[in-house]
């Protein structure tokens, strides 16, 4: 009874306190040490030197002492400063990666740790060996040099050390470069320096015991000929990241990169959220871009220094030459660096992704429009939200169950009161190509009656404390305890409760969503879990915290592979992420709010996303907390059709918001965004795969396909969907205009009425209730299957549209990849891939390297039944399909799209050829 009346009792207090931003509650840069004398130091602060620089097994070597001897001492004597092991490898593709640390040979205090698990294993084959070390002495002092690859050097400077990158050749323009400024600091390992000396750090009520003492690193890195950098989510701001520090912005933080579970986050804000990817990426005109990544999961925080933020800089640059310096802290871990030359912005995201990943294919499924909500009540709740979307004819994939589905806030478990017959209510769903997702989170309850908690304590699997015993924190159960999943054996253990015989209630068209994997701990410091617990292997929460949450979606991710056999692909949407989570599976920008705000800072939000490796991604449709009014949902799904991820969720407090629950025209405004959506799949999902091969992702800001264009690299109200689609958002209420700026020197195409814009210009354009703006690029080919079904598994047969945007040259190509949407066999070649080019006239379909006939396991007897083409005049009235010689009409008339009637445009009819077959269709 004392125990549930405090339960009681915390939850009341929790939730009084919890939904509103309590900035209080987290600590700024002031009340974290390492954050405040790290940015305390002043330029030229590092006093170390590189000595003993040589080439050794492929790598270039040397060690960093203080220049000034005595360097074996500090000031008593007792705990020498033991010279860092700097190595540099250089890696295919322009990739340089660095990694400083302490001597091994000398027995450090500890092992620092270095996250594993992330690098993937074919970069390791990627390493070359370098061979050739060059000295060079000029009045800046000597260099040691080693040459890369594709014309880039990799150097060294002595004293004071510095590491860059630069091009090789008369020039040797910098590209990127590290303690440029100075600023570089290593706190190593050593014992006490007195009895007395305080290690503990408070933080309002909490301790950090802090065994070893202070170990952050501190570096500078700095961009060349860069106008803006990007990157380093997750923050709820811009997409070109603001001055933290320099005239202007004296006060404000820098951007932190700690996993942290923040109830209504205020929409412009450098404050960490929930995941942590230390890459940076920068763009500039004169250049294009280069990227810096450090792999290190202990908490980060990061500068971006505006212009004249150190006055008395010790760098001299040639005027000319643009720069953007940045100042990079860590509590712990070692320096474990990857510097990428780009010189694209396509190319930086490419080599980035050859380190940690590319983006997993999704099953097609998940690609369409899922419906959640905290919480579908019951099963009935189940079967009519169901059922409406069918009655108003609209098409959902994917219905979500919140945790008030389990019992007790037991994960893997059912409230057999509201869900007495799980089975039956999946395979209802799933008799209709739809699926179910339930959410299972990373804290188990601790009762005895648990299954899972009765074996994992027995088998020791939980984070301990920093005392030894199982970590024991507040979470929606009450009292938890959070599985160790750093540790492969207990990962495997996880994944094995996903297969339909553990999981009892559970079909193979149930998925998972892994939330409050932070890990949220309630009562924890910051709403986490205290730094100084304990993991497998000894290490500390403080070294791994930002990764916590990319090892429980791992292992999730392998439970669903091992459910299925190893034939299915897994989906699983996380809140928490990582430098690698694209390989496991969808993340989403957690709990939003319905305000307008909100609505224009998830496009920044998921682009950033996207250039650091997480292609899939969304933010909560209609906003998670609070009640958005009609016009802003309205607006939300409008722009919602073309995230990546695309799902409404809401809070258990807010009112009821499925699409039919606002009058019939609004219902028909969001039923034509979801409809806009399924029309796009096939363009979608041809773009997942694109993401899946090279790690470009599915929305792109504009200056990724328009680098030379200055007017893009700040716009993030603006974005391309692949290279063919513009989209622009409107984010103000009642909004009557909208300027809309269309790069380029080729016009573009309104998606709706077929108009076309000229490109290079911006546009004031009317806005219309019925969508948002989208432009399809002169040039381009959009596939589309334009029939509406309930599911997009039930369009699986359908026909296709191809929507033909001819650019000057009356030229324009596109691609489409379908497969069979739902196993990994498209990695043995089972696949269509293929290109569509038009010029002269003709339209060709030809094959991109898919194995042919019987060597190709995926078959499809889809058609192409509509080719639209935008941009040419009435003159050909048929068209003569090749090879089977067979005259088909053209017509010249409204293009329509659903709800609207647009200008005249030349449909080719029931061409009807298959899209797996080599073709062409001339226009006659
Ligand atoms: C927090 C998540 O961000 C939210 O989406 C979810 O509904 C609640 N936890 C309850 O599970």
């Amino acid at each position: 009874m004392a125990n549930f009346l405090s339960t009681f009792l915390f939850f009341l207090l929790f939730i009084n306190c919890a939904f509103s931003w309590k900035k209080d509650e987290f600590r700024n840069c002031n009340q974290t040490p390492f954050c405040k004398r790290a940015r305390s130091r002043k330029p030229g602060a590092c006093s170390l030197v590189a000595i003993d620089v040589s080439i050794s097994n492929g790598d270039l070597v040397a060690k960093l002492i203080p220049k000034e001897k005595n360097q074996e001492n500090t000031e008593n004597g007792e705990n020498p400063i033991k010279p860092l092991v700097l190595t540099i490898s250089a890696y295919q593709d322009g990739i340089l990666r660095l990694k400083i640390d302490e001597d091994q040979n000398l027995s450090p205090r500890k092992k620092r740790f270095e996250v594993p698990d992330v690098i993937v294993p074919d970069f390791v084959n990627k390493k070359l060996w370098l061979q050739r070390l060059k000295e060079e002495e000029n009045e800046e002092g000597i260099f040691s040099v080693v040459y890369l690859s594709d014309g880039y050097e990799g150097v060294i400077r002595r004293d004071p050390f510095e590491v860059f990158v630069r091009e090789s050749g008369q020039n040797g323009k910098k590209v990127l470069s590290l303690n440029s400024n100075g600023l570089f600091d290593f706190e190593q390992l050593r014992d006490k320096k007195e009895e007395n000396e305080e290690w503990e750090e408070r933080f309002r009520s909490h301790t950090d015991t802090r065994p070893y003492g202070p170990q952050s690193i501190s570096f500078d890195v700095s961009f060349y000929d860069a106008d803006f950098v990007y990157g380093i989510p997750e923050h709820a701001t811009s997409l070109a990241l603001k001055p933290t520090r320099g005239p202007g912005v004296e006060d404000s933080e820098p951007y932190r990169l700690f996993n942290l579970d923040v109830f209504e986050y205020i929409h412009d804000s450098p404050f960490g959220l929930y995941g942590s990817i230390p890459f940076m990426i920068s763009h500039g005109k004169s250049r294009g871009s280069s990227g810096f990544f450090w792999l290190n999961a202990a908490e980060m925080q990061i500068d971006v220094m505006g212009p004249g933020w150190n006055n008395e800089s010790v760098l001299m640059l040639p005027s000319d030459q643009k720069r953007v310096d940045t100042l990079w802290m860590s509590e712990a871990g070692v320096v474990d660096a990857f510097f990428f030359i780009g010189p694209g912005p396509k190319d930086v995201v490419r080599q980035y992704t050859s380190v940690t990943g590319k983006s997993a294919l999704p099953q097609l499924f998940a690609t369409a429009y899922h419906q959640c909500r905290w919480n579908y009540r019951d099963e009935e709740d189940v079967y009519n939200v169901d059922s409406k979307f069918d009655e108003h004819d609209i098409p959902y994939d994917v219905l979500w169950l919140d945790i008030e589905h389990t019992d007790g806030k037991k994960y893997f478990t059912w409230d057999r009161m509201l869900f007495p017959n799980p089975e039956e209510m999946q395979n209802k769903l799933a008799a209709k190509g739809r699926r179910m997702v339930t959410i299972v989170d990373p804290h188990i309850k601790r009762d005895e009656s648990y299954y899972i908690h009765k074996e994992a304590s027995e088998k020791g699997y939980y984070v301990k404390d920093a005392t030894g015993k199982d970590f024991d924190g507040w979470c929606w159960p009450g009292s938890s305890s959070y599985l160790d999943m750093v540790n492969p054996e207990i990962r495997s253990w996880w994944a094995e409760k996903f297969s339909c015989k553990n999981y009892v209630g559970s079909t193979p068209s149930l998925y998972i969503w892994n939330d409050m994997n932070e890990p949220s701990v309630f009562n924890g410091p910051e709403v986490t879990m205290p730094r100084d617990a304990l993991h497998y292997g000894d290490v500390e929460h403080r070294e791994l915290h930002n990764a916590y949450g990319y090892y429980f979606h791992m292992a999730t991710a392998d439970g669903l592979v091992k459910r299925g056999d190893g034939k299915d692909r897994p989906f699983v949407l996380s809140r928490a992420f990582f430098p690698g989570s694209q390989r496991y599976g969808a993340v989403w920008t957690g709990d939003n709010s319905a305000e307008w705000d909100h609505l224009r800072v998830s496009v920044p939000m998921i682009l950033t996303l996207g250039l650091t490796g997480i292609s899939f991604s969304g933010a909560d449709v209609g906003g998670f907390f609070g009640n958005p009014d009609t016009e802003l949902l309205v607006r939300w799904y409008q722009l919602g059709a073309y995230y990546p991820f695309f799902r409404a969720h809401a809070h258990h407090d807010t009112k009821r918001r499925e699409p039919w629950l606002f009058g019939e025209r609004n219902t028909e405004l969001m039923k034509e965004a979801i409809h806009v959506r399924y029309m796009l799949l096939p363009y979608f999902y041809t773009l997942f795969r694109e993401a899946n091969a090279s790690g470009i992702p599915v929305a792109r800001p504009l200056w990724m396909e328009f680098p030379a264009d200055e007017k893009t690299f700040s716009n993030d109200e603006a974005f391309m969907v692949g290279n063919n689609l513009l989209v622009q958002g409107i984010f103000t209420e009642r909004a009557k205009h909208v300027s809309v700026y269309l790069p380029g020197e080729q016009p573009w195409y309104d998606m709706k009425t077929g108009t076309a814009y000229e490109g290079g210009a911006t546009h004031k354009l009317t806005v219309l209730e019925d969508s948002i703006p989208a432009f399809q690029r002169a040039g381009t080919i959009i596939p589309r299957k334009d029939r509406f079904r309930r599911s997009s598994t039930q369009m699986e047969n359908d026909p296709y549209t191809l929507v033909i945007a001819l650019n000057s040259s009356m030229a324009a190509e596109g691609e489409l990849y379908v497969d069979d949407g739902k196993s990994f066999e498209f990695q043995q070649g089972a696949f269509i891939h293929r290109r569509f080019t038009f010029s002269n006239g003709k339209l060709t379909s030809s094959n991109m390297g898919t194995a042919t006939g019987a060597n190709n396991k995926f078959a499809s007897e889809c058609i192409v039944e509509r080719i639209i083409l935008l941009g040419l005049s009435p003159a050909p009235k048929n068209a003569l399909v090749e090879p089977v010689n067979q005259k088909v009409d053209i017509e010249w008339g409204p293009l329509l799209l659903r709800g609207g009637k647009g200008k005249s445009v030349l449909t080719i009819r029931k061409p009807n050829v298959r899209i797996a077959d080599d073709w062409t269709i001339k226009l006659l």
